[in-house]
């Protein structure tokens, strides 16, 4: 059996509020899991179920192979690092570390030893005689996870552990954090709105919206292959581009017709979309799949859209490109280097064998 696994698992708040719902999931030894979703779409809660801060409305909770859901969060061998550190500001960073070890009445050296290797780990050795209100938000983010370390526990919990930091520091704790679990090879659960946070942390990302798990994969697989178009809108910066139309049929080929512009679907794609042909769907493509015609040898005349260029976003490496085509507007990711200029028409070429179809009222995945 899995090391944390949820089994249908549901939350129900007074007032009939549904936070979660049929939450499956398991989680492996030593597995570093996301949940990634938007705020408000019950990662909390879920974190705090496993954690027995939240009672659990309906479902099983299982820690190694014991069913915990009645078990007090003390006696059930986790630790959680919050959002807002949550630390004891008239303490130092020793007395910190030490606290939840002393409440347990460990003896007053292993206490030491626990909490230098884990200040050591950290790169917070020269802290620890500080209060809180010394440090710099990424060193009391260390320390809030230092006081997890200490306790050795089966599994950590993270909720949103970094939002509170400012975006340099984010990718270099993220980093830190990707060789803390590689070094402690320990069962962590990581919860977060952001999906470069997500992509980059996650061997396995759990993708939910309104209380469900969308889709459960790896970083690769929710870019290449999502279930759905939230998956696909959710995932990826600048978001995916979605166009509605039609599936049409001419001498003999299919395309996707937007009623501004018709791009001729490959091969691969039509088996999965005969039935909805003279239908309409969804058409999604990603901005980095759109490309300036000028830099495309041999681009095949059929998947030419003609744009015009609203506004140039030049990002460094890359350059946004947000582009109409009449009743459409979509972004395009480009390189660095083009010479584009605002309010020019250009004609821009779509790579169609990485676009996607979504059935426009289920919203799943056509192909
Ligand atoms: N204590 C509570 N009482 C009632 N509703 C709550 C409570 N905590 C959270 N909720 C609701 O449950 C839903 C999920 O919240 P939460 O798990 O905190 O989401 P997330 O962490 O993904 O932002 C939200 O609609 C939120 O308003
Ligand atoms: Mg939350």
């Amino acid at each position: 059996m899995a090391q944390v696994s949820l089994v249908k698992v549901t939350k129900i708040y007074p007032g009939d509020v549904l936070a979660v719902k049929d939450f499956n999931l398991g989680v492996e030894h030593g597995e570093f899991v996301v949940i990634l979703g938007p705020s408000g779409c019950g990662k909390s809660t879920t974190l705090r179920m496993i954690a027995g801060l939240e009672e659990v409305t309906e479902g099983e909770i299982y820690i190694g192979e014991k069913l915990v859901n009645d078990v007090p969060p003390k006696d059930r061998d986790i630790a959680m690092v919050f959002q807002n550190y949550a630390l004891y500001p008239h303490m130092t960073v020793y007395e910190n570390m030490a606290f939840g070890l002393r409440l347990r009445k460990y003896p007053k050296s292993e206490i030491d030893k626990r909490v230098q290797e884990a200040a050591e780990i950290l790169g917070i050795s020269h802290l620890l005689k500080r209060r809180p209100k010394e440090l710099s938000g990424g060193e009391k983010q260390r320390v809030a996870v230092g006081r997890a370390i200490v306790r050795k526990p089966l599994v950590f919990l993270f909720d949103e552990p970094l939002s509170n930091l400012d975006a340099k520091l984010r990718v270099q704790m993220r980093t830190e954090l990707n060789k803390l679990h590689k070094r402690l090879q320990a069962t962590m659960i990581y919860v977060t709105h952001d999906q470069m946070e997500a992509m980059t942390l996650g061997e396995k990302i759990v993708v939910m919206k309104d209380g469900r798990i969308q889709q459960i994969a790896d970083p690769h697989t929710l870019y290449n292959r999502p279930v759905n178009k939230f998956v696909a809108g959710f995932i990826g910066t600048p978001p995916m581009n979605f166009i509605e139309g039609k599936v049409i049929k001419k001498d003999g080929k299919f395309y996707f017709d937007s009623g501004d512009f018709q791009v001729k679907i490959i091969d691969e794609m039509i088996p999965y979309l005969k039935d909805y042909l003279w239908k309409e769907v969804m058409f999604g493509i990603r901005p980095e799949d759109i490309y300036d015609k000028l830099f495309v040898s041999e681009a095949p005349p059929e998947n030419i859209v003609n744009v015009n260029v609203e506004v140039v976003e030049p990002m460094g490496s890359e350059v946004y490109l947000y582009l109409n085509s009449g009743k459409y507007s979509f972004i395009a990711k480009v390189a660095g280097q083009e010479q584009v200029e605002t309010g020019q028409d250009l004609e821009v070429v779509f790579d169609m064998s990485r676009v996607h179809f979504f059935d426009k009222l289920t919203e799943k995945t056509i192909v």
